[in-house]
């Protein structure tokens, strides 16, 4: 049997993923770059950009979507409908609004907006829609799962049975987001196998650590392998 394709991940720091898929194209979710202290200085140029997709509209997600939709100008730019008229408003073109439950196809990939315990909005907290998380299927059927920032909530298991996600991407600070012990059964409702903790270290108050989260699913006695990357770091 072939193996599936997947895409080359790279950690930009913080929730910023890149993904270079198979084709060729770049897509890079929650693109926060030039002010992101965790986004190592040669990363913070990106050769190309083909797809954005954003989970929402707080300031370390929504980052430099502007200012790189401008530039790149990519072929989708996936996000709520708020957050996706916010953006055309400022000049960005190709966007695709959705909303939760919704799936969207850009760059050739399924791109699937899921729940997200958390809120979302635009500086001056002007409403910004509702934050979510993604699901991502490649043609080949590789799937992936990117948290956004989230509490753990249980149907986390419907988002396992209903796209089978191999990968996560979960959010560990225990601040405003899931704790490692909670990322842990994250791990487990969603079924993967293979998770890389996202949105920690890049502030003092964002305390889960990779190792946290290799404990707790020991603890907890489920097989996930904890891939911490270092930003810049890709798999
Ligand atoms: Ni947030
Ligand atoms: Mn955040």
């Amino acid at each position: 049997m072939a193996e599936i394709d997947r895409p080359r991940f790279t950690w930009l720091g913080h929730a910023t993923v890149r993904c270079d898929l198979p084709g060729g194209g770049v897509m890079v979710i929650d693109p926060w770059v030039a002010g992101n202290p965790a986004c190592p200085a040669d990363h913070k140029e990106l050769p190309r950009l083909d797809a954005m997709l954003i989970t929402h509209a707080h300031g370390d997600h929504l980052g430099d979507a502007v200012e790189l939709g401008l530039k790149h100008k990519p072929r989708a730019v996936i996000s709520s409908y708020e957050i996706c008229t916010w953006l055309e408003g400022k000049g960005v073109v190709n966007t695709i609004g959705m909303n939760v439950g919704g799936t969207v196809e850009g760059l050739g990939v399924k791109v699937s907006m899921v729940r997200a315990d958390h809120s979302s909005s635009f500086p001056g907290n002007a409403y910004g829609g509702i934050a979510s998380g993604f699901v991502v299927r490649l043609p080949g059927g590789f799937t992936f799962y990117h948290a956004g920032d989230t509490g753990l909530f249980m149907d986390m298991q419907l988002i396992g049975e209903l796209y089978h996600p191999e990968l996560a991407f979960l959010p560990i600070d225990g601040f405003y987001t899931m704790e490692p012990r909670l990322a842990a059964h994250a791990c487990r409702l969603l079924g993967v196998h293979e998770v890389v903790p996202i949105h920690w270290g890049t502030f003092p108050a964002l305390r889960g650590k990779p190792e946290d989260l290799t404990r707790e699913l020991a603890a907890l006695g489920y097989a996930c392998e904890v891939i911490a990357l270092s930003p810049g770091g890709s798999m």
